[in-house]
């Protein structure tokens, strides 16, 4: 079954980049040696590790914004997994990074991501960023989150989910979590 993913890394005080949309606080660290992990039984994957879990996905979503990081770091780290970028204000002729496209303008997200969900088994993967994942949160999408905790305050910065002024209240099954030796805290959490 298809299942739709929040794979993401934030700060300790909850952010994704800071005031300025870069990452730059995650460049110099990253999880090193696991020193104490949890599995729920039967949950064989190794959700953590980077490669595997991009092994997992089928496709890929993510916001403008993130898009521009992309366009600053120079290339499509996600070549040969179908990937689309949300927007209303790039034009639809505008070349984008080779292997990214544009999802069609005025789309229904949550047909959109329904008819992704229809054309792969594997996961789509939410890459972000914040404003995106909580567009997908409301619609109910949602099937996981998955967030490395990085040792690192922002103060300020992108939310993990940008603030959608109004609440609804969800559960979440804790299935896996990793402590490294560096202080990364990572979980999995499913619907
Ligand atoms: N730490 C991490 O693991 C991680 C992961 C991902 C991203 N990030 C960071 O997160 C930051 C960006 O996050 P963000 O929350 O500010 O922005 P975002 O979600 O990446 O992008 C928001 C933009 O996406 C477009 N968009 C969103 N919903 C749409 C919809 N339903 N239909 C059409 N277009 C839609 C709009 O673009 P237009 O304005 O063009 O219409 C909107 O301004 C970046 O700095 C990125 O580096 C960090």
């Amino acid at each position: 079954m298809t299942i739709v993913s929040y794979y993401v890394a934030q700060s300790l005080d909850g952010y994704i980049a800071d005031l300025s949309h870069g990452v730059s606080w995650l460049d110099s660290i990253a999880p090193n040696e696991v020193v104490q992990s949890f599995r729920q039984p039967g949950d064989t994957e190794n959700l953590f590790k980077y490669e595997d879990y991009l092994k997992s996905v089928g496709a890929i979503v993510m916001g403008r914004k993130t898009y521009d990081f992309l366009v600053q770091y120079g290339s499509n780290p996600y070549q040969g997994i179908e990937t689309w970028v949300l927007s209303e204000s790039l034009s639809a002729k505008a070349p984008l990074l080779p292997g990214i496209q544009l999802a069609p303008p005025s789309m229904d997200l949550k047909t959109f991501v329904s008819d992704l969900m229809n054309r792969t088994n594997k996961r789509i993967w939410i890459v972000g960023g914040g404003d995106v994942a909580a567009q997908v949160l409301e619609l109910d999408l949602l099937d996981e989150i998955i967030v490395s905790i990085a040792p690192r305050t922002l103060q300020a910065g992108i939310p993990l989910f940008r603030s959608l002024n109004m609440t609804s209240v969800k559960n979440w099954k804790l299935t896996q979590t990793q402590i490294t030796e560096n202080g990364f805290v990572q979980l999995c959490y499913r619907k």
